[in-house]
């Protein structure tokens, strides 16, 4: 189809806050041009009102009129069944049985949300059926991020719409090779980067778990152009998903070389059934995009989740003593105080109580297989229940925080007994069990009652109670629901989720002190749908410091250091300095049993609390991260953080082999400020092996500094300052 050059409403688009006018385009084609920072979305309505892709990516790059046609393979959103022959975005079947849709332009208005926010909304419909889509993407300035998402609704008559496919966004790229890097792994091993080069056709990578979705990927990429992702250069895309649930993130490269990224819930088992006048909302996938390598894109990430998408950026994260490493559910009063005695001792400012406080009977929580569901304080255990603990802590100084996993059920438990008909399973199935326990079914408006009477049951008379770790240990394997009727089953998941992000929600607004890590057997849950209501976030049971470093890692690509917790335990037997120089890259903490530990791992821990407080923490909270040596492709892991006026940094050697990179080169400096540099943690005897000495910025970055670690389980911690 031609480009339409006399629609009537363009003096409209061209005069809207977001556009801008193209010198050398007619002055009455239609473009609608959205830009964050360096990333820019450009589309237009062709003579045919579908609306078109012209470009996404660098906000510099000129864009050129299509000299003669669009072909329907850069339509923004293909929905299938009408002259669509690619993976369509959108797939609905109309109340007479049509099973094809045709979006066209209707309207667009750009809105001035903030300074930082401006907010495009562009409407299709079909106008064969009065169905609808209205596109909304949101740009922040400040962080370069773009965010993509759609409402779906008709008013057509005669029953409703089904939706078979229903993506967030599905913007066309274009280059001559495209990498992956994918996020993948399993319990202990999360967020496991992978990198491949794609062919044509089409790559799915998702997740069918649909409740602790993440725990074999996380819903999070990058594409890089050309070669394979590096650090500081090169033209790289990030893109993550804020959907908790089960999610399809589709790849689809065509014969020219174009490839469409597709993202969002994953259909297989969910089409939805839209009453007339009923709005299906997408969760939005954030865009964001580098020039300069992947290093910026992730930085980008970082800024923007600081300023729009975690609790509390702003607030310091506490060092937490937690004690499941240290006891698993094995505990009674006098241990736990004996343990706040510990970490009191060490400097530590808040103590977790996790899993086992609560059960009583038959089903006391005394392992995994019972309890669960039956959230009354364990008197077995804790007589003087939460809020004498909670005093107990207080009186040493630190805060007392609690563990809850309000999902789900144990059949060993009171609430099963009473409510079998609550759990998540299908009919005329044996129901099976994950980690001992069921999922109960949040769709269900009892089991949303219930969730929120376990929170705030647990919260509301124990005002001292001011963290809480939320849990999620299992994922779906039977996604049936014995409370929606037979023609919404297929509804199950998507109603699930967003029933969990009204619950979490509440939550947060009924307990805007309460801090809150987000949990789900390990890192099964990591994803900014859920983030938002949450602090931080627990990546992994894989407390190893080897196995952490590649774990925290891959996380640290899309999320805040302030937002990974990062703990001290003795899990693989490491030595303690390397675990403590693991931790103190990330929201550090500890999990090991102070009361058993020697005299001088006590003072070895406290001094690294020590360091954590006054030289570490502002860096991590709310320095920029550069990734310096990938422990993908050497013996050694190397990271920094950088304070944002630079006067500062943090840097992180670990290697996880022998072996040895001769030069570390820094990042992030100002090349013509003076730094003095220093190794710090060093345990009591043990001599510097980086001399303290003073460069310039462009000393340490272009020349880098000698490495003279080679061992595996060596670490080291240097910090940077600028020189008075
Ligand atoms: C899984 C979590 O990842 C652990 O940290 C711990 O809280 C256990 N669940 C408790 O059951």
């Amino acid at each position: 189809m031609k480009i339409n050059r006399f629609a009537i409403y363009i003096a409209t688009i061209m005069t809207l806050g977001c556009g801008k006018a193209y010198g050398a385009i007619p002055e009455k084609t239609p473009i609608i041009e959205m830009v964050a920072d360096n990333l820019k979305l450009t589309l237009m309505v062709g003579e045919d009102k579908r609306v078109y892709q012209l470009s996404f990516g660098d906000a510099d790059a000129s864009i050129s009129l299509p000299e003669k046609t669009l072909t329907r393979e850069q339509e923004f959103l293909p929905a299938y069944g009408n002259g669509v022959i690619t993976e369509s975005a959108i797939q609905a079947t109309h109340t007479d049985g049509n099973t094809s849709t045709d979006l066209k332009y209707l309207s667009h208005r750009c809105d001035t949300v903030s300074p930082d926010i401006t907010q495009t909304v562009i409407s299709l419909r079909d106008f064969a059926y009065n169905f609808f889509v209205d596109v909304y993407v949101k740009c922040y300035k400040k962080s370069g991020m773009m965010e993509i998402w759609n409402t779906i609704r008709h008013d057509e008559r005669g029953g409703k719409v089904v939706l078979y496919k229903y993506a967030s966004a599905s913007p066309i790229l274009k280059s001559n090779e495209y990498w992956l890097t994918q996020f993948n792994g399993k319990y202990k091993r999360e967020a496991t980067l992978e990198e491949e080069r794609l062919g044509e056709g089409i790559k799915i990578l998702d997740s069918k778990l649909g409740v602790r979705a993440s725990q074999y990927r996380i819903p999070s990429f990058m594409l890089a152009y050309g070669h394979s992702a590096k650090e500081r250069e090169g033209e790289v895309f990030a893109a993550s998903l804020r959907w908790s649930g089960s999610f399809q993130l589709a790849f689809d490269m065509d014969w020219n070389k174009s490839l469409r990224v597709l993202t969002g819930i994953n259909p297989v088992g969910a089409h939805y059934n839209l009453e007339r006048g009923a709005t299906f909302t997408t969760p939005a996938v954030l865009w964001t995009y580098s020039k300069h390598g992947k290093g910026e894109a992730s930085r980008r990430f970082h800024r923007w989740a600081a300023d729009y998408a975690v609790r509390d950026a702003e607030k310091l994260r506490p060092i937490l003593l937690n004690n499941w490493e240290a006891t698993h559910c094995d505990f009674n009063e006098e241990r736990l105080v004996g343990l706040f005695d510990g970490a009191k001792e060490i400097g530590a400012e808040l103590f977790l109580l996790d899993d086992g406080w609560f059960g009583n009977g038959e089903f006391s929580r005394d392992d995994d297989k019972h309890g669960l569901g039956d959230w009354e304080i364990s008197t077995k255990k804790l007589p003087r229940g939460l809020s004498y603990l909670a005093k107990e802590a207080s009186k040493r100084k630190i805060g007392f925080g609690i563990w809850l996993e309000p999902e789900m059920v144990n059949p060993k438990s009171d609430l099963y007994t009473r409510h079998p008909e609550w759990i998540m399973t299908q009919q005329k199935r044996e129901p099976i069990l994950g980690r001992h326990q069921e999922i109960l079914d949040l769709t269900r408006p009892e089991v949303q009652h219930f969730e929120w009477q376990v929170i705030d049951n647990t919260l509301r008379p124990n005002p001292g109670v001011s963290y809480v770790k939320w849990d999620c240990n299992r994922y779906v394997t039977q996604p049936g629901s014995q409370y929606l009727p037979a023609h919404e089953q297929s509804h199950l998941l998507v109603d699930y989720n967003n029933a969990l992000y009204r619950l979490m929600n509440r939550f947060a607004s009924n307990y805007p002190n309460v801090m809150a890590m987000l949990c789900a057997g390990g890192g099964g849950r990591v994803d900014y749908g859920a983030l938002q209501y949450f602090h931080s976030f627990w990546p992994s049971d894989n407390t190893d410091p080897l196995g952490r470093i590649k774990i925290q890692w891959g996380f640290g690509h899309f999320f805040p250091a302030s937002t990974i917790a990062a703990h001290v335990t003795r899990m693989g037997k490491r030595h303690l300095k390397m675990a403590i120089d693991v931790a103190l890259s990330g929201t550090f903490g500890i999990d090991l049993a102070l009361d058993k530990a020697t005299p001088e791992e006590r003072k070895q821990l406290a001094d690294g609390v020590k360091l954590y407080k006054n030289g570490i923490r502002d860096l991590v909270m709310f320095g920029e991260l550069y990734r310096l040596v990938s422990p993908y492709e050497t013996p050694l892991a190397a990271m920094s953080y950088v304070s944002t006026d630079k006067k500062k940094s943090v840097v992180y050697l670990y290697q996880t082999e022998d072996g040895n990179v001769p030069m570390i080169r820094m990042d992030g400096l100002e090349p013509e400020m003076h730094y003095a540099l220093k190794e710090v943690n060093l345990p009591e005897g043990v001599a510097p092996r980086f001399a303290s000495s003073t460069y310039t910025g462009k000393q340490l970055m272009e020349t880098g500094i000698v490495n003279p670690l080679c061992s595996q389980f060596d670490s080291a911690v240097l910090l940077i300052d600028k020189v008075k």
